[in-house]
């Protein structure tokens, strides 16, 4: 389900942000994407080509006359080999270019030569940005398909703030996972929620728990390369969620059920993968004080907010099983308490706040699916591609019924 050698070109141009395009080259090859680099002229007074052709692993082409690669029309082969264009940082000149259809280097000769997607994370100056020109430009540009990554607002090498910076290098990864993956989630609406719950029990103090967030917010963006059309409900993670995914931020059990109650309608899947508190305590409106040698808080169960959701009818729910043991045993008896579609068990020992899970999925009829230990950004993708087998056949069956 991930990519793997999907081809890239990465156009850089004159911008003073093109060293980050440095970064950037690191990441996409983490994802598995051959880079073949193309600078314009002026991008080479920014960033040297050797940097990164040492980065990408590639000789950094730049000349449309030099007839030492290829066959000699290298100024239309590379892009019919590459599943993507990505432009990134592109100045407001090389847009304009687009524009207009003008092909006087390798690079925007690439671009007009294209067949496949063509993504573009602009980044100049605040006035370059919104001078009328660059606006008229970007409005032409995305009639014609072309997809834009930010800019992003904050503060610009020039001292200015406003519009202008280039967009944070994970959202541009990101944009280039969606535009080479097959988008089977295409259409469909996701809503998950991860991260822990903080309960306070005074001002100054809480109860939460051990969830990182991390297998949430990889859920999410595996979602979102595959297609779907995702929002995320967090609580308290560790683990960075991207610019481009629509976010709602909740604190507590309250704000979480509220959140979730907010965005549920019109959903097709409820991925709950929150450790939200079972027990929530009274709250002391002022802090507790250190007179006594020992204490108790009292403790009430609170509402399951994935029942709740599943209780609708009209929604896939998917929940998860963190146990300390009788792990099979404990995740059916969640299936049919909570009525629920599927579920995904994990030994905590073995997965919680870890880089790595080990889970297990379990369906309504019962039928269990191991898989393998792995980082859990792949078993986010194995996950997503059962839960888009059983959700199709779900629905498939309602449509035939
Ligand atoms: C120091 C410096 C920084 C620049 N930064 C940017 C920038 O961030 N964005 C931009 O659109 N142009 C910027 N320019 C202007 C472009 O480099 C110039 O328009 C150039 O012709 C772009 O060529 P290209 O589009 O072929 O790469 C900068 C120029 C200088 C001298």
């Amino acid at each position: 389900m991930i990519p793997i050698n999907k081809k890239i070109i990465l156009g850089v141009t004159g911008s003073i942000s093109a060293y980050k395009t440095a970064e950037l080259i690191r990441l996409l090859r983490k994802e598995q994407f051959f880079v073949q680099v193309v600078m314009t002229k002026a991008a080479k007074e920014f960033i040297s080509p050797l940097t990164l052709q040492a980065l990408s692993g590639n000789p950094v082409l730049e000349n449309i006359w030099d007839t030492k690669e290829g066959n000699g029309m290298e100024h239309i082969n590379l892009s019919r080999t590459a599943q993507l264009i990505l432009i990134a940082p592109a100045s407001a000149n090389f847009i304009a270019k687009l524009t207009h259809g003008i092909a006087d280097d390798l690079l925007s000769n690439l671009c007009l030569a294209r067949k496949c997607p063509l993504l573009i994370a602009p980044a100049m100056n605040i006035e370059m940005w919104e001078n009328p020109a660059t606006q008229r430009n970007i409005v032409t540009l995305k009639q014609d398909g072309v997809v834009f990554i930010g800019p992003e607002h904050g503060e610009q090498a020039c001292g200015e703030i406003g519009f202008g910076r280039l967009v944070n290098l994970d959202t541009i990864t990101l944009e280039a996972l969606k535009f080479s993956t097959n988008q089977s989630f295409k259409g469909i609406k996701i809503l998950i929620s991860l991260g822990a719950t903080v309960e306070n029990i005074d001002p100054a103090r809480a109860i939460t728990n051990m969830s990182s967030g991390k297998m949430g917010v990889s859920l999410a963006k595996a979602a979102y390369i595959l297609g779907a059309d995702v929002t995320i409900v967090a609580g308290k993670t560790t683990e960075p969620i991207p610019d481009g995914i629509h976010t709602v931020h909740a604190q507590n059990h309250i704000e979480m059920f509220a959140a979730i109650n907010k965005n549920i309608d019109n959903q097709d899947i409820y991925i709950s993968a929150a450790a939200i508190s079972d027990y929530l305590p009274f709250v002391n409106n002022k802090k507790i004080k250190k007179t006594e040698t020992t204490i108790s808080v009292t403790l009430k169960k609170s509402e399951d907010i994935l029942k709740a959701v599943a209780s609708k009818g009209n929604i896939f729910t998917v929940g998860f099983a963190a146990e300390s043991e009788d792990l099979i045993e404990n995740a059916k008896e969640k299936i049919l308490s909570k009525n629920i579609d599927l579920i995904i068990a994990n030994l905590i020992h073995e997965s919680m706040n870890q880089s790595m899970a080990k889970v297990t999925m379990i369906n309504k009829n019962f039928e269990i699916l191991d898989l393998p230990k792995s980082e859990k950004k792949e078993v986010a993708f194995k996950i997503m591609e059962q839960i888009h087998k059983t959700y199709s056949k779900e629905v498939l069956n309602e449509h035939n019924s």
